[in-house]
């Protein structure tokens, strides 16, 4: 099966270089993913998108097709193609196609306003707006009297109040309207644009938390990762590495962990092996794409390893790492960053060992990598379950 997909996979796509544990390979298949760059199984390109806020990620699936998936910024980023990731607006051009060629002045609308239009400058684009009143005409490019064209709430303040209900208010992604509460104990006021009405009847809100990435071999579906020769056994619930093998979690490339991040797995060494073992192995980690990982689980002998790279304030990159050890068998670990408690939290079964921890977590290009690191051996051993969650 790996033999058929790896002969698919390379018809299919010109390998162009091959570099120490780093695969690069161009899409060659007609469709949106047409000239990406993946590098080991994972590449960026730019849609066609005058927001500048879209990145379509490209991977081949089980079946060698190319397929692109859409991803939207944050807020405040633009899709940055030179650092592969979201950026802040102000640190990424917004190359407009509809402002090349065009001389300066030259105006078109924003679709789905009435009355917002951009404006070229140098071939990139400013966004303007025309008076309460006023809408943006794109024959003529100039505003012009429109009583409908009113906006729904005095100037700048861009969320809607909800007449029915003070404990939340309205928000517009992507043009459609999203509905968000206010904290515990406040209600929305729109002269103030801000949860700022002392109301005690607002609740607390709570919220379900949805693992970002929950893997258990007796049910995991294959689409939630990608497997490199791992064996899964169903029946125990096990996938099998026996050092040459990996399982690859793309959904969780460039991914920022802002607030709290925990990331739980169950691993168990398989000792069999008559060579004795004294390099650090791989259990977890982000660095599968040429970078450092920035969050490492690794093992040496009884000892647990949790490690995160942050930057100082000076951008100079230091990794904070535990360490636990214990002679269990099967090693129930939890990585966990308490934003609140400005603390990493490594746990290795009943074991728990903490360090103080300020920053944000580095963000990493590369997956999630099961069983394989930069700078590390291999994992050789059974892993049970590996459960991501970023909101407890
Ligand atoms: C925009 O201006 C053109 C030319 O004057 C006019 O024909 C058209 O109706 C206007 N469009 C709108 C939506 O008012
Ligand atoms: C909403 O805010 C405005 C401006 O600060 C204030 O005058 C008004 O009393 C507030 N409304 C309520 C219901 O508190
Ligand atoms: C590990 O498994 C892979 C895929 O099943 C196989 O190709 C490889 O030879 C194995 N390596 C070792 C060291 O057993
Ligand atoms: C983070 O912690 C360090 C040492 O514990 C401290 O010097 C620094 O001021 C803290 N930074 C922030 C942003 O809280």
């Amino acid at each position: 099966m790996a033999n058929i997909l790896l002969v698919s996979f390379v018809a299919l796509a010109s390998v162009i270089s091959l570099t120490l544990g780093q695969t690069v390979v161009v899409v060659n298949q007609p469709g949106p993913c047409f000239g990406c760059v993946l590098r080991n199984g994972i590449g960026y390109v730019v849609p066609e998108n005058p927001e500048c806020d879209t990145y379509l990620q490209c991977q081949y699936n089980q079946n060698g097709d190319a397929v692109g998936t859409l991803h939207r910024c944050g807020f405040g980023t633009y899709w940055d193609q030179d650092a592969l990731t979201c950026n802040h607006i102000d640190l990424v051009q917004c190359i407009d196609t509809r402002c090349l060629g065009k001389s300066d002045g030259y105006r078109f609308k924003v679709s789905g306003k009435c009355n917002e239009y951009y404006e070229c400058e140098g071939e990139t684009r400013q966004k303007r707006a025309c008076n309460d009143g006023f809408s943006f005409n794109d024959t003529t490019q100039t505003c012009e009297a429109d009583q409908n064209c009113i906006a729904p709430q005095p100037v700048g303040c861009t969320l809607i109040e909800d007449p029915n209900n003070v404990c939340v208010f309205g928000q517009m992604v992507d043009g459609i309207q999203i509905t968000q509460n206010c904290a515990q104990g406040l209600g929305f006021n729109v002269s103030t644009c801000a949860c700022s009405i002392l109301a005690p009847s607002c609740g607390p809100v709570s919220v379900p938390c949805e693992p970002l990435v929950y893997i258990d071999f007796e049910t995991a579906e294959a689409g939630e990762y990608d497997n490199y020769g791992a064996v899964i056994d169903t029946a125990a619930g096990t996938a099998y590495f026996n050092g040459s093998t990996s399982i690859r979690i793309l959904r969780l490339s460039n991914v920022e962990f802002m607030g709290n991040l925990k990331i739980k797995v169950s691993y168990k060494v398989d000792y069999s092996t008559p060579i004795r073992r004294t390099n650090e192995e791989a259990v977890i980690t982000n660095g599968d794409c040429g970078e450092l990982a920035t969050i490492e689980i690794t093992r040496t002998g009884p000892t647990t390893n949790l490690r995160a790279a942050t930057f100082d304030s000076t951008l100079t990159r230091t990794t904070t790492d535990l360490s636990v050890n214990t002679q269990d068998d099967w090693r129930d670990v939890e990585f966990f960053y308490n934003k609140a408690a400005t603390k990493l939290f490594g746990t290795v079964n009943d074991n728990t060992v903490d360090k103080p921890f300020n920053q944000t977590i580095v963000r990493s290009q590369c997956a999630f990598q099961v069983g394989r690191g930069p700078d590390l051996d291999n994992f050789r051993g059974w892993i049970r379950y590996i459960i991501v969650t970023t909101c407890d």
